[in-house]
């Protein structure tokens, strides 16, 4: 693996694949690019070669899980005027963030609301789905949590603003996505090559795809293969396809499908690759060892499990203003739990093997595994 830093930017890349730098670093042939803004240094391995962004001195955050800390912010949080007061609060700074950040959070609403939409969600919606009880808590300050056209129509603009604060000093979202989604993708594909046995990629499953972010990235990386988006929310799922029959056609189109992750349906092994992002920190232990038991049901053997959400380990969240983890505590019910939670050992027991986990942003980790052969 090689390191090479961009003076100007202050920026360092490891090199351990096979892509190319963005900044167009030297690189050696078939080695790949992380990219980074911040400094960036070799962190612990927890099985295989690792790389990644700073890490804190800590496990996690001290605003997480048991401490005294944690506590007294939960108490202060289960006081309701203060909590609808937080609610409020927590749901102005998303806003106003996102649009200083040039992400027009309103207008974006606006016409998902303003547009038939709805008409797509009797052909979506699994009307004798049963939902999990933790998905019926008020979260991210909407009193339906993901079961409202609102949440689905401000879903976007959410996802825009998340990569946007992982990466402040990118000049657009789409250097931020760069990083963000770019990183992510680049840990699956590293994994995949190296663990699979076969470069072949025919069938990926995006579950708790949302509205369809990380659905179009993963369906944009890999052309050739059939990818469906799965989601507890019907409204979200019906904001994916809305947005994705308003783009160009593909080759092959993207399946959405309104089912638990723990519970899908679907065959099993029928997926060359799981993905998971960003939904663990929205759910409680329990869920969270069911829908990695449930992607190991799901995945042919060589197939690969990748997870992406926050890191207990990152510096940038374990050092969070007390306002803004107040606030982040204040609309997501389960974020103690899952900060909480052991992800690899959990991996691990459900029968994965070349568990690895990197920090693909600042913020973020992608933790990647391979059912055995
Ligand atoms: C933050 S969003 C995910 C964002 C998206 N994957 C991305 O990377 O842009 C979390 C999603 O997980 C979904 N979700 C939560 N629990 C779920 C479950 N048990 N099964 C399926 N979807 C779930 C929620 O409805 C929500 O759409």
């Amino acid at each position: 693996m090689a390191l090479c830093t961009h003076p100007k930017l202050e920026t360092r890349c490891f090199h351990g694949g096979h892509n190319s730098c963005i900044f167009g670093a030297s690189r050696r042939r078939n080695m790949g690019a992380f990219v980074s803004f911040s400094r960036v240094k070799m962190a612990a391995s927890s099985g295989g070669e690792m790389m990644g962004y700073e890490e804190g001195a800590l496990e996690r955050p001290k605003w997480s899980g048991e401490t005294p800390l944690s506590r007294l912010v939960r108490a202060l949080i289960s006081f309701k005027p203060l909590y609808s007061l937080l609610k409020l609060g927590a749901r102005q700074v998303l806003i106003s963030t996102a649009e200083k950040k040039n992400i027009p959070w309103r207008e974006m609403t606006k016409e998902i609301l303003d547009s038939d939409v709805y008409k797509l969600m009797d052909d979506i919606q699994d009307t004798s789905l049963v939902y999990p009880d933790y998905y019926l808590n008020p979260f991210h300050a909407y009193d339906e949590g993901n079961l409202s056209w609102l949440a689905a129509a401000e879903a976007e603009a959410a996802t825009m603003s998340m990569v946007r604060r992982a990466i402040p000093d990118a000049s657009s979202l789409d250097e931020a996505n760069q990083i963000v989604r770019g990183n992510w993708l680049q840990a699956i594909d590293q994994h995949h090559t190296m663990y699979s046995g076969s470069t072949t990629i025919k069938d990926i499953l995006d579950i708790g795809c949302s509205v369809g972010v990380s659905t179009r990235f993963l369906a944009d990386k890999y052309p050739s293969a059939r990818v469906t988006g799965l989601d507890l929310s019907p409204y979200f799922l019906a904001v994916a396809k809305f947005k994705e029959l308003k783009s160009s056609p593909r080759k092959n189109p993207i399946s959405w499908k309104h089912a638990k992750g723990e519970d899908t349906s679907l065959p099993s092994q029928s997926f060359d690759i799981v993905s998971i992002s960003y939904v663990f920190h929205e759910c409680p232990t329990k869920a969270i060892i069911n829908l990695v038991k449930e992607a190991f049901r799901l995945l042919r053997p060589g197939g690969t499990l990748a997870i992406t959400d926050n890191s207990p380990k990152s510096k940038i969240l374990q050092e969070l203003s007390p306002v803004l983890f107040t606030l982040m505590k204040s609309t997501e019910p389960f974020l103690d739990e899952y900060y909480l939670t052991d992800l690899e050992a959990t991996i691990k027991e459900a029968g994965f093997v070349n568990v690895q986990t990197i920090l693909t942003d600042p913020r973020h980790r992608t933790v990647t595994a391979t059912v055995p052969r």
